[in-house]
């Protein structure tokens, strides 16, 4: 995949946060141009998990990320977008991204999406993605799934959305939870067609 246009990342509210760290530190560390757009929700799930805090404010987020990865402000390429601003530049068709990961997606995020409710930065991008037929890679996360959620990830797959659910095989050998945090980030980028050697692939 060509490294050109940006990529647009989504944190929602669900479990599996880091997830979507480790993608951002992959992506960051790989030359992506990365636009961040967090949940406002998830602000309290990322605290928990991660004790990384963020308030409501893009350059804090932005700060305390960069901290948090280790990464040096001068080698990455990253833009951080609140989930209420609409006039962000990936709610625009018009402006030319190499796609979406949502990692991890909630199971309303998903519900959002599946019935065309653009009302956050992240749905209205997911939905860009849709109409303008670019890659959308959700990471759903819940268990167990009900019916409604099965329809609704159904639907997103019938239009050509990667359903990524973030489980491990156990054919690599793992033996922490790194490994499997890394297996599970390496099959994300997979579905989204990003060349990766995250985690050891299956060979006799
Ligand atoms: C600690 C915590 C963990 C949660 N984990 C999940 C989860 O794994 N999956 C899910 O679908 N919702 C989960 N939720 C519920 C969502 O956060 C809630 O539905 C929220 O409205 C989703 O917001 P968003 O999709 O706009 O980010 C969790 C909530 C909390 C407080």
């Amino acid at each position: 995949m060509k490294q050109n246009n940006p990529i647009i990342l989504a944190i929602s509210a669900a479990s599996g946060v880091i997830y979507g760290i480790k993608l951002l530190e992959f992506l960051l560390e790989h030359n992506f141009q990365v636009e961040l757009i967090i949940s406002s929700k998830a602000y309290y799930i990322i605290k928990h998990e991660l004790g990384l805090e963020f308030c409501h404010n893009k350059e804090e987020i932005y700060t305390n990320i960069i901290n948090f990865l280790k990464l040096e402000k001068e080698q990455i390429n990253l833009q951080v977008w609140l989930d209420d601003e609409l006039w962000a530049n990936p709610a625009s068709g018009s402006y030319k991204t190499q796609g979406m990961i949502i990692a991890p997606a909630s199971m309303a995020t998903i519900a959002a999406i599946s019935s065309g409710l653009a009302e956050n930065l992240i749905t209205r991008t997911a939905d860009v993605c849709l109409k303008e037929k670019r890659m959308l890679t959700v990471v759903p996360r819940e268990t167990p799934l009900n019916s409604i959620h099965l329809e609704n990830m159904l639907k997103l797959s019938k239009l050509g959305v990667n359903i990524v659910p973030p489980i491990s095989g156990f054919y690599g050998k793992m033996k922490t939870l790194e490994d499997s945090i890394n297996f599970i980030t390496g099959k994300i980028l997979d579905a989204s067609n990003i060349e990766n050697d995250l985690y050891e692939r299956w060979h006799l």
